[in-house]
């Protein structure tokens, strides 16, 4: 959303006009908290902490009424399957919950819980309503792409009349722990409890009940004395059957369906993940106290424009996936469930002694998830590294898509650019100061009256030849289209999503009609595989005119966003393909648009299969697999600067790396300081794009005054210059979901100093870190080092007075951005500016080694044609760099016998590549007599010149090879001694 939104209609200006007026009134324009609900208003959230306040109050006399029928056990084939009862009132009376935990090849458990009168559909609705009576079951058919296969060799330890203890994952080191009564799973890993499920007995699965009539009076009047009574007794029944926010009232046939349970990591100080929020990546608490928040985090996945900082708000996406970090040890959960969700979190202090208080005590993260409806179903991952628990949630869910290579390079965006012409000028002013970028966007008021697959004609006369100039230098274009259709006679679109029945349908049945950007609307139920057919017939060429191969799509407004709706979204009683209520699939609604766009894009022509580039605002776990993420609608604030990293950083962690935030702040107009600090810092950003609201001030880098223009551009320059990097991370992050920039946390998990610094970063493992300022008239900055490695900067190859645990001060003045290279590693880089990294594709190398404490160094290139699927079939090379002792080589990676790999097209053009230079910093002294050394490629020996720079002042001493002119794509390797 974007504070104000005026449509062409009469009244809607006026209002707008109005509003208008307002904003001369109010100093600032900010995020509306009391749309949003808080945990005590949103009834399932309220009657959870409830149950958990009073377990806590009742202290060890609270015994959770939840146990497993012990003679109905069953174990095979590495699953568990049994009945966990429900004890719901106090004459004993249960419910069955049928219980699965299985055993996962990859060492993941799953704990799934379900209810079977629900299963079996033995259930009434109210209203008449038709929607679905199962727990809302196909959130895996959406998330989940591998990794389920059930690991046959785990088996039972041990199994009694009180428990049943199963021994699985690697080298059966991992041990899982059920108690029948009450129930719980205890998962350790080498005998040690590393996570309890239903630690505190916070376990609640509201169950299915008939709402009781007094004497058949009509819904409403009725008291609800006589309702089935919940264990414990003192249970608010005011949000079981209707609820009302915000003048909108939630009918729910199916009355009171929340999940919840309580889970412990124990020993574990540290919490990340569970994006999206705006806040520090190491989770706060959020019962109260100082330092701490007063509300849940909440996962509901919302429009909410210039949202606030250090908050557990929702946001525009979710992630329920969440990870424990104690030295040396990672362990995480996935909360599967895709309704509205509050997660608990709180720390305690446990002796180990009981004797000796204090002494040897530890921090136990105690968190409580809450969720409206769903099945209970969660994966538990034991580790034990950072690496490890991201590789088996991404086994599940998917990795970030190998990107078209152009969409790491950089965007520029604004609300908007209002004409062909326009954009051709601000593409040719890009080359004119020779800034490179490669993408230019079209925001929404490209299309005729917001109407997508159109385009306003007396504007965009000629998107073609828009397009030809922008391709002329492997520049692309990207025009959103979001998922409200404007319902509107004589829309093509619209008239197809309705006569098809592709759209969400409202309570009643019929079409639901809200507002958006183009007033009155529909919206593609992207739940339905005919709609997404449907979706993908629009944006072939043909159908979509005057786009071209070089346009990609933006996806915005899909959480969905309605002005008009409850907390800016959809009515929870809608209901989408298959019968389900809008409440089932909240947060899954943002990627399956996502998904259907990504299809759609998948072949927009016959014949044709490119990677898709897709930007989306809203998303859950798997929107990975489909596209990049930015942060929404931030402000052009020092503080909205500084919040970007850390949220960043916890997309990167959470398996959704593909992440940026609007460069400059969309909100407002950045003081030229803050946008030289932004670009330099969105430089670093996996997704880099400058973006501005539509009554922002114009400021695309050129139009900058000295000295910023060259600051940012400096800083786009280096962008560029380290893009083959920059794709070598991405490589790693689509082969095994690791973070593009990493923490400090995920890089060193032994360092238990670093666990909670969230401002700085690794660039992939190219030893690149990187601390971006973000505060005004800041000229120097602190980077914490977390090694005993040697670290230069990256500028100067200053060798820095650094030792593990340091904060160590740099100077950073404006034109500076403070990166530092770690010993031990080499990366690649390309060092001729050209206007757009596609003219940079067949450009040599350079490689920087920086030589570590031990004389040696390593790194990677992983190169493809950045465009087709090709590099599935071997169109791709993967060089390992080495320098051991004194002799530097370049490898395939894992062996591979490219000599016989079929050469495309790509891999042709791409076989003259060679490598110009390298530069070893840190280079020993022993070289420096040395004025050539010899090189030895495709089995002939050449001499190549080496100058070395010794040691002076605080400079390392260094050394440059070249011109090298070995075949980047061949194995080589250069003598130094
Ligand atoms: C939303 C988006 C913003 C976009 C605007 C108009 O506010 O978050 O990026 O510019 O809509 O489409």
């Amino acid at each position: 959303m974007a504070g104000l939104r005026c449509s062409s209609r009469t009244w809607t200006t006026y209002l707008c006009l109005v509003a208008l007026l307002c904003l001369f009134w109010s100093p600032a324009v900010a995020v509306k908290e009391h749309d949003f609900k808080k945990c005590d208003q949103s009834g399932f959230c309220k009657r959870n902490r409830a149950y958990a306040d009073n377990a806590a109050t009742q202290g060890t006399t609270w015994t959770s009424p939840y146990k497993v029928l012990s003679e109905q056990v069953s174990f095979k084939d590495g699953s568990l399957n049994a009945i966990v009862l429900k004890t719901i009132n106090a004459e004993g009376a249960t419910v069955e919950l049928p219980l699965t935990v299985s055993f996962l090849k990859s060492g993941t458990a799953r704990v799934t819980v379900d209810e079977k009168i629900r299963q079996q559909k033995n259930i009434e609705l109210r209203h008449g309503s038709q929607v679905r009576k199962e727990r809302y079951n196909e959130a895996e058919g959406w998330a989940i792409v591998g990794g389920l296969d059930v690991d046959t060799e785990a088996t039972v330890a041990s199994q009694g009349d009180a428990g049943i203890k199963i021994t699985y994952g690697p080298e059966a080191a991992y041990e899982a722990d059920i108690t029948y009564s009450p129930f719980s799973v205890a998962f350790k890993r080498d005998g040690v409890t590393q996570i309890k499920l239903n630690d505190r007995g916070l376990m609640n699965m509201e169950h299915w009940r008939p709402k009781l009539e007094k004497d058949a009076k009509p819904e409403g009047e009725e008291s609800t004395e006589e309702t089935v009574a919940e264990t414990p007794a003192a249970e608010d029944e005011s949000t079981w059957w209707d609820e009302t926010f915000g003048g909108n009232t939630d009918s729910k046939p199916r009355g009171p369906e929340s999940v919840a349970l309580d889970i412990t990591f124990h020993g574990y100080e540290h919490v990340y993940g569970i994006p999206e929020h705006a806040g520090p990546l190491s989770l706060r608490e959020t019962r109260g106290g100082e330092g701490n928040y007063e509300d849940p985090y909440r996962l509901y996945n919302a429009d909410v424009f210039e949202y606030i900082l250090d908050s557990p708000m929702t946001l525009y996406g979710a992630i329920p996936f969440m990870q424990a970090q104690r030295k040396d040890s990672t362990v995480g959960v996935f909360w599967l469930n895709a309704a509205e969700t509050w997660v608990d979190i709180t720390k305690a202090k446990e002796a180990k002694n009981p004797l000796a208080l204090g002494i040897g005590s530890k921090t136990n993260t105690q968190t409580h998830w809450i969720s409206e409806n769903g099945l209970m179903d969660i994966f538990v991952f034991l580790g034990p590294t950072p690496r490890d628990v991201i590789k088996s949630y991404t086994e599940l869910t998917g990795t970030t898509a190998l990107p078209q290579e152009f969409a790491i390079g950089y965007h520029q965006c604004r609300w908007n650019y209002v004409s062909d012409d326009d954009v051709k000028e601000v593409d040719r002013k890009f080359d004119k100061f020779n800034i490179p970028y490669d993408v230019i966007w079209l925001d929404i008021e490209y299309t005729d009256d917001k109407k997508y697959f159109t385009w306003q004609s007396d504007m965009f006369k000629d998107p073609i030849s828009m397009g030809q100039q922008l391709d002329a230098h492997g520049r692309k274009l990207v025009t959103i289209i979001d998922p409200h259709i404007k319902n509107v006679g004589g829309y093509r679109v619209d008239e197809e999503l309705t006569s098809k029945g592709l759209a969400v349908k409202n309570k009643e049945g019929g079409n639901f009609d809200g507002w958006c950007w183009p007033g009155s609307s529909h919206w593609i139920d992207a739940f339905n595989p005919a709609a997404i057919k449907w979706w993908t017939s629009l944006f072939k060429y043909d159908s979509f005119k005057g786009t071209m191969k070089n346009t990609f799509i933006w996806n915005d407004m899909n959480e969905p966003s309605v002005f008009n709706g409850p907390e800016v979204t959809m009515p929870k009683d809608n209901i989408h393909h298959g019968g389900w209520e809008h409440r089932d699939v909240h947060n899954l609604n943002g990627m399956t648009f996502h998904n259907a766009t990504y299809e759609a894009l998948l072949s927009r022509e016959k014949g044709e299969l490119r990677r898709p580039f897709v930007l989306t605002r809203s998303f859950y776990s798997g929107s990975q697999r489909l596209g990049a993420m930015w942060t929404g609608d931030n402000q052009a604030s020092w503080e909205h600067l500084g919040a970007a990293v850390p949220m960043i950083l916890a997309q990167g962690i959470s398996g959704f790396p593909f992440a940026g935030a609007d460069v400059g702040g969309f909100f407002g107009n950045p003081e030229l300081d803050l946008q030289s600090r932004w670009f330099q810092a969105g430089a670093f950003y996996p997704f880099f794009r400058g973006h501005a609201h539509i009554d922002a001030r114009r400021r695309e880098p050129y139009l900058l005054a000295e000295p910023h223009r060259s600051i940012i551009t400096s800083a786009l320059r280096l962008r560029y210059a380290l893009l083959p990097a920059w794709y070598t991370a991405f490589f790693h992050a689509n082969q095994d979901g690791s973070p593009i920039i990493r923490p400090m946390y995920w890089t060193h998990p032994s360092d238990e100093a670093g666990f909670d610094v969230d401002d700085q970063f690794f660039v992939g493992s190219t030893g690149l870190l990187v601390k971006p300022v973000v505060e005004k008239d800041k000229t120097t900055t602190d980077i914490y080092i977390p090694d005993d490695e040697h670290y230069f900067d990256y500028f100067t190859y200053e060798k820095l007075a650094t030792h593990k645990g340091k904060h160590l001060t740099v100077n950073a003045p404006l034109e500076t951005i403070p990166v530092l290279m770690r010993g031990g590693h080499i990366f690649p880089r390309r060092d001729i500016p050209r206007r757009s990294s596609q003219l940079m594709r067949f450009d040599d190398y350079t490689l920087v080694v920086v030589l570590g404490k031990d004389g040696k160094a390593q790194g990677e290139l992983y190169v493809d044609d950045g465009d087709s699927f090709d590099y599935r079939s071997g169109q791709y090379v993967h060089k390992a760099f080495k320098l051991e002792g004194s002799t530097f080589t370049s490898s395939n990676v894992g062996g591979r016998d490219f000599a016989s790999v079929k050469k495309g097209t790509w891999l042709k053009q791409f076989a003259n590549v060679a490598v110009d230079k390298i530069i070893f910093v840190g280079a020993p002294s022993s070289w420096s007599s040395k004025k050539e050394v010899e090189l030895e490629s495709e089995g002939k020996k050449t001499s190549v010149s080496l100058d070395f720079h010794k040691a002076e002042g605080g400079r390392a001493a260094f050394a440059v090879l070249g011109r090298v002119g070995a075949k980047i794509s061949a194995d080589w390797s250069v003598n130094l001694s």
